[in-house]
């Protein structure tokens, strides 16, 4: 049963939402020595998790659920697993999955960009959604981005042959790092060759809306693992 490590962040109806739901959705992984990273050797059966085969999807850095529900919803037919460090917005996620009946959702309070490494075998997911990620927009932090070339690998890897991976970032510079890391990637293609269009079925988030009133453009990226 999972348990909230810093429940005090979390106000009334987040920590209602957690009680009632947390067991439904939550995958609890042995952590590591840092809160948020997994023990060595944890390892998950998502089959047995979520009570069937499917096709699965990853999401890194779901937030508050804002995409990560109504695109699942959208797809009924995947396994959907989403990443989350910050457990107020996880439990915020909780109550929408709740609220709205969406059952193929399950949700990690873990660093993603290990997990995804860690949890899963090579050429087993099919889609990797990393939308408005990352904190180290800024180029001093480059070094602490989710997004870099040795993360590309590990990406591949992870994607089945013709699986996508899909980017929304509003930072410029963040978006034109992205394509310097990704774009000549031997494993992976640029499936529009330069900026996607938008995902028709990636709603406006409180994130992206709030980039948008302060006057920044939104980049879409997707790459297809190479056969
Ligand atoms: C700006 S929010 C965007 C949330 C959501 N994708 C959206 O568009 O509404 C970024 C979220 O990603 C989470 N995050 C960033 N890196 C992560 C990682 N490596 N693993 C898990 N969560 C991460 C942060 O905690 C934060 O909640």
């Amino acid at each position: 049963m999972s348990f909230v490590r810093r429940s005090s962040r979390m106000n009334d109806s987040q920590r209602g939402a957690w009680n009632r739901h947390a067991a439904d959705y939550i995958v609890d992984v042995p952590a590591g020595e840092l809160s948020t990273s997994l023990a060595e050797g944890a390892a998950v059966d998502w089959a047995e998790e979520f009570g069937r085969e499917a096709e699965l999807i990853v999401e890194i850095g779901s937030g508050a659920g804002d995409s990560l529900v109504p695109m699942a919803a959208g797809r009924p037919d995947a396994n959907v697993v989403a990443f989350e460090v910050f457990e107020p917005a996880v439990a915020s996620t909780l109550g929408r999955l709740g609220r709205d009946g969406v059952t193929n959702v399950r949700l990690v309070v873990a660093d993603g960009a290990q997990a995804l490494g860690q949890l899963f075998d090579d050429a087993t997911v099919g889609e990797l959604w990393t939308f408005f990620a990352d904190p180290w927009h800024k180029a001093r932090h480059h070094k602490r981005r989710l997004v870099s070339r040795s993360f590309g690998d590990v990406v591949a890897a992870k994607l089945r042959p013709a699986g996508l991976w899909r980017l929304a970032t509003d930072w410029e510079d963040y978006a034109l790092w992205m394509r310097e890391q990704l774009d000549d990637h031997p494993a992976l293609e640029n499936v529009h060759g330069g900026w996607s269009p938008r995902l028709a079925e990636r709603p406006v988030t409180k994130y992206e809306a709030r980039g948008i009133a302060q006057g920044r453009q939104v980049f879409d990226l997707t790459y297809r693992r190479r056969p």
